[in-house]
C-alpha cells in the first residue's frame, strides 16, 4: 500500500519554537520528529510515500529525507500545501499519487510505541471504506483536544466528534487512517469548518454515515507531539526511555 505523510500546518501550539522551523523537524529524542513517522510506515511494509508539507521550511524535508532510500523507501514524493487549510485539504494533494489505490495516511506529529503493521495489514485484506486507529485515553480533559468516536451498543462508530466538550467515549482517534479511493471525492465535497479548515473528521464521518468506518484499538503508548509543549516533552521522554515503532 502507498503512504501519505502529512507534515504541513502552522504548528501554532508549539510557538515560538515553530516560528523558526516546521514542527515535524523538531527533535524527538535523537532525530527529527518526521523520521519516526517514516519509520512507522516503512515498518508497516509501505515503501512508496508522499510527504505533504508547506511553509518556509519545506525545503528542509528534502535535505533531511532526500529520495527516501536511506530510510527504506523505494520512492519518496513531495507535495506543497500553500496554506494550512486543514488535514483533509493536505490529503487532497495526494490524489494523483494515490492513483485510485487504497492508502495509509499518517499525521507526522503522531508517535507510537508499537508498530502499525497489523492495522495496515487488516485494511489491506479488506481495502474498502475507511479504518481508524483508536487509543484509550483516561483523561476527559485530554480528549477535549482530540477527535473522539461515539460508539453504538454493537461497538460500531456512529460518528466522530472533534474536540468535544463532553467526550462521547474514552477513545481518541489517532492520526493514522486507511482509506479506499473514494476518499478524494469525499474531500472534494467538503466545506470548511468553523476554523476555516477541511476537517479529516468530516471525511471520517462520511464513511461512518455509510457504516463503512472500521477501527482497531492500539496497544501501547501513543502521543500527539504537536498537541502542546507538555505533550511534546512527554513524547520525548517516552521515546528516549522506550523507543518507538516496536514490533
Ligand atoms: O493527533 C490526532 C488528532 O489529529 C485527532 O484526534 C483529530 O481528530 C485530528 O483532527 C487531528 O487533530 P489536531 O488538532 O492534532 O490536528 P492539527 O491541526 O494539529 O494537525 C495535525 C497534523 O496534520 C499536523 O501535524 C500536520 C498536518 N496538517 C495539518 C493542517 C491543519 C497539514 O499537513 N496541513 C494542515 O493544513
Amino acid at each position: 500500500m502507498k503512504g501519505v505523510l502529512l507534515a504541513g500546518g502552522s504548528g501554532s501550539r508549539l510557538y515560538p519554537l515553530t516560528r523558526i522551523t516546521n514542527k515535524h523537524l523538531l527533535p524527538i529524542y535523537d532525530r527529527p520528529m518526521v523520521q519516526w513517522a517514516i519509520e512507522a510506515l516503512v515498518r508497516a511494509g509501505i515503501d512508496e510515500v508522499m510527504v505533504v508539507t508547506g511553509g518556509t521550511h519545506a525545503g528542509e524535508f528534502l535535505r533531511l529525507l532526500g529520495n527516501g532510500h536511506d530510510f527504506g523507501l523505494d520512492r519518496l514524493l513531495y507535495a506543497y500545501q500553500d496554506q494550512p487549510g486543514g488535514i483533509a485539504e493536505a490529503l487532497g494533494l495526494a490524489e494523483r499519487f494515490a492513483d485510485d489505490q487504497p492508502i495509509t495516511v499518517m499525521l507526522a506529529d503522531n508517535i507510537l510505541e508499537r508498530s502499525i503493521k497489523p492495522f495496515v495489514q487488516a485494511f489491506a485484506e479488506h481495502p474498502h471504506g475507511a479504518r481508524v486507529l483508536l487509543s484509550e485515553v483516561s483523561d476527559p480533559q485530554h480528549l477535549a483536544h482530540l477527535g473522539v468516536p461515539e460508539l453504538d451498543e454493537q461497538g460500531r462508530i456512529v460518528r466522530i466528534v472533534e474536540k468535544p466538550e463532553v467526550p462521547p467515549s474514552r477513545f481518541a482517534v489517532t492520526g493514522i487512517y486507511c482509506y479506499d479511493s473514494e476518499v478524494f471525492s469525499i474531500i472534494a465535497s467538503l466545506v470548511p469548518s468553523g476554523r476555516g479548515e477541511l476537517e479529516i473528521t468530516d471525511v471520517n464521518n462520511h464513511y461512518a454515515d455509510k457504516g463503512a468506518l472500521h477501527y482497531d484499538i492500539l496497544e501501547g503508548f501513543w502521543g500527539d507531539a504537536g498537541e502542546s509543549i507538555d505533550a511534546y516533552y512527554a513524547v520525548n521522554d517516552f521515546v528516549r526511555a522506550h523507543g518507538a515503532n516496536r514490533p
